[in-house]
């Protein structure tokens, strides 16, 4: 018999109760406040996993009160939003995505795993992979931005980096994936509301993601808040039961979000906690995070024959499996040692990243910084507001250690007079300080204006109808703009913002979003050069807050926007196209593509197409490429989005370099979910297109046609 099966015949059923009961500490407040005495509830057995606690001293004393007074000794699960860093804090996750580099996705999530762990805990609610689309959503920030495919590649990097190749590892922790799903889709860019999704948006957007962390053995799976087409996500039987436990055959934790059950009452599928209870269970839940309901109201679901035993016995099981997988029964409280050059190189990770993650969005001759400039005006809110740097979800980070974008300037250009105001404050009408900004940059030959949001103003509980520069800051950077200096605009925000105007007026526009602990060198090697930046958007860039959701995998419309056409798809006011597309972002020096080419014209079903581009970097400097792959199915029993991304590749590119990049795509990217939703394969013409971006008129494109096997039937 094994460990588990033994433990499972000598728990009472409180004893049971107790290891699917989540609760939280108060290091860190993530939700509504409780008052529960969390020790006493652990001596009691009542207590499965403790999380928004993390210190060695402190995980272990609360451990000790499992190891040493509760009456099995099951040692405890210690969890922690873990979300871009632990104590070294990495730019924000849509950021991260934005270096469209998995092998560096993975080093952040191993490092944020390893100084988790030193800190003692052992499960992270992270990797969040919400698709989304909608910038007023304020968790956007937290996951990999708008496409499938590239969240599915950020799932798999995430959930290697954090858990290793083996969770006993005292360095690995075990992964999270949530929201599954479909948080990204809340109603209009609501936090927590409903979302409508299609069973087909289902299929193409929301769950490959989750089916990626599944593959990659992901430990745990948090339903989302939100409830589909009727369904609340934390009791749905068809996506928690069929599609994750038996279609994907998951048989790790499910975790419910804080207070999730006990919410089904509010939106109103149970007529109170017993119900409540039974249904998260029934559905698929392991573990209930807050509420408490499943350690209160499951005695008496059985009772009331709502739930079976052997349920719950199975949702224990997979509790003790993912203790059992982490080694704490034989090590409770995994021992990893610190040492200062591991924090250095952690450091260093940080700054790559960040600069890895900065996307420079437009540039008229104003970057990179002039190596002689005398005189350098660095102005707004966020020039000097450490606090900010990090973002949201990073309790564990030191702010104290964070580098300014006013000091990273000031280091990296020790020759030139670097001066500074703030102009106006962060999310405050008052403009009495525009005058006297407006008077440094008149003396200054260049102006930075530092724009955007405190860190409170993205993440959960911080959605924002009109996602714009807040206060008066769009009235502080016209101004200084209009002083006439040359100017570069840097926005810090945890999403695009709607800047109006300055899309024109600024002379270089830079999204640093929240860049991190290492914010300010990491800004200062991009403004001067020290390094070319080469992030992209993982997301598309509305102009107006009007356009969203505005996406690149759009399908077709019968009516094409045409301007010379009014019964045509567009908008009166604005134009259909987004400020910056998917994918965008500049380089210092210029990058073409060419001789795009397939090595044939017709493919039978399930040959490999073979596919070669050739890009060539202009003479002025190095730099990093990335070539995105899309492809187009044009006619199939279902319209097809207008453009798939289906790969991308990144090259690094010497001055004068021309380089092939060459690559194959399979049958399995042309499957498609058919009119029954079943993956299927039609023979037909298709597209593929390729450049920098997804903006249309910058794509290559070749053509090719699919024939179905003359032996099939
Ligand atoms: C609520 C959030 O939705 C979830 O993402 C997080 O993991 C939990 N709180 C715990 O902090």
């Amino acid at each position: 018999m094994s460990h588990i099966d033994e433990l499972l015949r000598t728990m009472t059923l409180t004893e049971k109760l107790g290891q699917l009961n989540l609760v939280t500490a108060d290091r860190a407040i993530t939700g509504p406040a409780t008052d529960a005495d969390i020790d006493a509830a652990i001596r009691a057995g009542k207590v499965g996993g403790v999380f928004n606690l993390w210190g060695r001293e402190a995980i272990s004393a609360t451990q000790r009160l499992a190891r040493e007074e509760s009456r099995l000794r099951i040692p405890l699960l210690f969890g922690l939003d873990v979300l871009h860093g632990h104590r070294t804090i990495f730019p924000v996750p849509l950021a991260e995505a934005g270096a469209f580099d998995p092998d560096l996705w993975m080093r952040t999530a191993r490092v944020a795993a390893l100084e988790a762990a030193e800190d003692g805990v052992n499960l992270t609610f992270a990797p969040m992979l919400d698709v989304s689309r909608d910038p007023r959503w304020g968790r956007i920030v937290e996951g990999p931005g708008e496409d499938p495919l590239t969240a599915s590649i950020f799932a798999r990097a995430k959930i290697h980096g954090f858990q290793g190749d083996d969770l006993r590892s005292p360095a690995a922790i075990a992964a999270t994936a949530k929201h599954f799903c479909g948080g990204g889709a809340a109603t209009a860019g609501r936090d927590y509301a409903s979302a409508d999704i299609s069973p087909r948006q289902l299929r193409e957007i929301y769950l490959p993601p989750f089916r990626a962390a599944v593959l990659a053995g992901c430990a745990a799976i948090m339903p989302a808040f939100n409830c589909i087409d009727g369904a609340p996500m934390t009791a749905h039987v068809e996506l928690l039961r069929h599609y994750l436990r038996e279609e994907l055959g998951f048989d790790g934790v499910v975790l419910s979000d804080y207070t999730a059950i006990g919410e089904l009452i509010e939106h109103g599928v149970a007529g109170d906690r017993t119900e409540a209870a039974a249904l998260a269970l029934n559905a698929g839940v392991d573990m209930d995070m807050v509420s408490g309901v499943f350690l209160e109201h499951l005695p008496e679901a059985l009772a009331r024959g709502l739930v079976r035993e052997d349920i719950i016995d199975a949702a224990v099981r997979r509790v003790l499996a993912l203790k059992e997988r982490l080694g704490l029964f034989d090590d409770p409280v995994r021992l990893v040692v610190s040492c200062a050059a591991r924090t250095e190189a952690a450091q260093e990770l940080a700054r790559d990243c960040a600069r890895r993650s900065i996307v420079l969005l437009t540039n008229r001759r104003i970057l990179p910084i002039d190596k002689n400039l005398r005189r350098l005006a660095v102005i707004g809110p966020l020039a000097d507001a450490r606090m900010e740097m990090q973002g949201p979800w990073s309790a564990a980070g030191r702010p104290e250690t964070c580098v300014t974008i006013l000091e990273g300037l000031k280091a990296a250009l020790p020759d030139c007079e670097v001066v500074h105001a703030e102009g106006v404050g962060l999310d405050r009408d008052d403009d009495c300080g525009v005058a006297g900004a407006c008077e440094l940059a008149r003396r200054a030959d260049l102006t930075v204006l530092c724009m955007g949001e405190a860190a409170y103003m993205s993440g959960e509980a911080a959605c924002r109808a009109t996602p714009d520069l807040p206060g008066a800051q769009q009235q502080l950077a016209q101004a200084v703009i209009a002083t006439g200096t040359p100017n570069a605009l840097l926005l810090v925000s945890g999403r695009p913002l709607m800047i109006g105007d300055l899309a024109e007026s600024a002379g270089a526009i830079v999204a640093t979003w929240f860049p991190g602990a290492m914010a300010g060198h990491a800004i200062a090697d991009v403004l001067t050069g020290a390094f070319n930046p080469c992030a992209r958007l993982p997301i598309t860039w509305p102009r107006v807050t009007g356009q969203i959701p505005i996406f690149y995998a759009q399908r077709a419309s019968g009516r094409p926007t045409d301007e010379a056409n009014p019964f045509t798809s567009k908008y009166l006011d604005v134009a259909v196209t987004p400020l910056f597309p998917f994918g965008h972002g500049l380089s210092y020096g210029q990058a073409s593509l060419e001789n795009l080419r397939l090595d044939r014209e017709r493919y039978f079903t399930g040959e490999d197409i073979g596919v070669s581009v050739d890009v060539i970097c202009s003479e002025e400097c190095a730099r990093r490429e990335t070539v995105f792959f899309f492809l187009h199915d044009r006619v199939a029993s279902v319209a097809r989005p207008i453009m798939e991304l289906k790969r991308w590749r990144q090259i690094d590119l010497a001055p004068g370099e021309r380089m092939t990049v060459s690559l194959t795509l399979g049958i399995e990217d042309l499957v498609f979910p058919g009119v029954e939703l079943r993956p299927i394969v039609e023979p037909g013409a298709f597209d593929l297109f390729v450049g920098f971006s997804a903006a249309p008129e910058t794509l290559l494109r070749a053509s090719f046609s699919l024939l179905a096997r003359p032996d099939a039937a």
